[in-house]
Parts: structure tokens; sequence; C-alpha cells
């Protein structure tokens, strides 16, 4: 089983979103995918609550109990275990860090968001695991996404070479409790989902 915790102290920047959407596209990959969500505000576990669906399984935990949950997601036969995390929460987003093989950290590409960006990468580089920035809400025109990339790299934390859009799909899918590769499979939204997915499951080897 291949853990990735979804990490970012800034508020607001996808981790929620990034971690349902890779979780779908793991299961239309044939991947068992399961999600452990660590945010106290529960937003990743209502979506699971929302859904008809009974995959991917996802369970609400505090980082005290994050091992013993991470066995039962192991025994229960997941391929991929996606640990969302909550802002602001250094001990949660430390405890996922160290449990992971990959950490992601969305960013936006704005200066509220790349100013912060640091500091994740200070609390990545403690716990020593590997880490990706994945750029979230790209404006789908003009350059903010690349001058962002180039910030990020700058900083030292490789960024994945494919972006999330900003695109109404990634809420609307949200509000119906799917991923945005089942709300519109066509849509432009579902097709980036699919390439940050590939980068990140090649990443791993999956
Ligand atoms: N690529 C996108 N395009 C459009 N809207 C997006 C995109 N990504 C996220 N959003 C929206 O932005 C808001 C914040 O996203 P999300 O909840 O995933 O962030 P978060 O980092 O998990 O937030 P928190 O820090 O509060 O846990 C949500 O309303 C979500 O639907
Ligand atoms: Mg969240």
């Amino acid at each position: 089983m291949e853990v990735v915790a979804v990490i970012a102290q800034k508020g607001g920047t996808g981790k929620t979103t990034l971690a349902v959407n890779l979780a779908v596209a793991a299961e239309l990959d044939g991947r068992a995918a399961a999600i452990i969500d660590l945010d106290p505000q529960a937003t990743a576990s209502s979506w699971g609550d929302r859904r008809q669906a009974a995959s991917p399984v996802v369970l609400s935990a505090q980082p005290a109990r994050l091992e013993s949950m991470l066995a039962g997601a192991r025994q229960g036969g997941a391929d991929l275990l996606l640990i969302d995390t909550p802002p602001h929460a250094e001990r949660a987003a430390l405890a996922a860090a160290k449990a992971a093989s990959l950490v992601l950290v969305p960013c936006r590409p704005a200066i509220f968001d790349l100013e912060t960006v640091a500091t994740t990468i200070d609390l990545v580089s403690y716990a020593g695991t590997p880490a990706l920035s994945v750029l979230n809400a790209v404006p789908w025109r003009g350059a903010r996404g690349d001058q962002a990339a180039a910030v990020i790299a700058d900083l030292g934390l490789p960024v994945c070479p494919n972006v999330l859009c900003q695109r109404v799909a990634f809420e609307h899918a949200s509000a119906r409790a799917l991923g945005v590769q089942e709300h519109e499979p066509r849509g432009k939204a579902a097709a980036e989902t699919q390439l940050v997915y590939t980068f990140v499951s090649n990443t791993l080897n999956l």
C-alpha cells in the first residue's frame, strides 16, 4: 500500500479537492483507494458520507490514531491511501508526512499561497519524506502557473508538470460527492486530474 499525504499549512489550497479526486482516479484505474481524513472540519469525510458509492472508503481520524488506521487500511487491501490534513496544524501534518512515502503540496498560483509554501517545505523536510507540489486553481489563460512553478522550484520543492486549472467542475463535482472524472468524464477538469494522477502513480511506481 502506498501512502500519500496531502499537506499545505495554508487553508483552501485544494488539499481535500486533490485527495478526493486522486482517490476517485485511482478507483477508476482499478486500484482500491482509501482516504484518512485528519481534518476536524471533516470535509473529506462528509464527501464520503454523501456518496452513494461504497468506495473510496473515507475514515475520519485523529493524528494519534493514524498508525492503527493505516494498519486497518493495509489489512483491508487498500492499494493507495491518501491522508487529507487540516491547515494550520503542524502536528497532524507532521504525522501524515512521516507516515507517507510521498507528500503532495497543493498550491494556488497566488502570492499569499506562495508565501506560505516555505513553511510547508520546512515541515515536510523535517519529516524527510519526498514531496511534490501540485499547482491548483491555475487560471487557464496566462503565465501565472509557470511563474508560480518557477517560484516553488526555486524554494527547492519539485513541481508536478501537470496542473489543475480553476474550473467550476471541481466545485460541482464535490457538491455531488463525486470526483470530476465521475461528474464530467469528458471535461477538462477530468483530463487534468487524470494527468496529475498518472504522474503521481508513476512517481510511486503504483
Ligand atoms: N481547481 C479548482 N477549481 C475551482 N475550485 C476549486 C479548485 N480547487 C479547489 N476549489 C474550491 O476551493 C475551495 C477550497 O478547496 P479545498 O476544500 O479542497 O481546499 P483545502 O485546502 O482542503 O481547504 P482547508 O484548508 O479548509 O481544508 C472549495 O470550495 C473547492 O471546491
Ligand atoms: Mg480540506
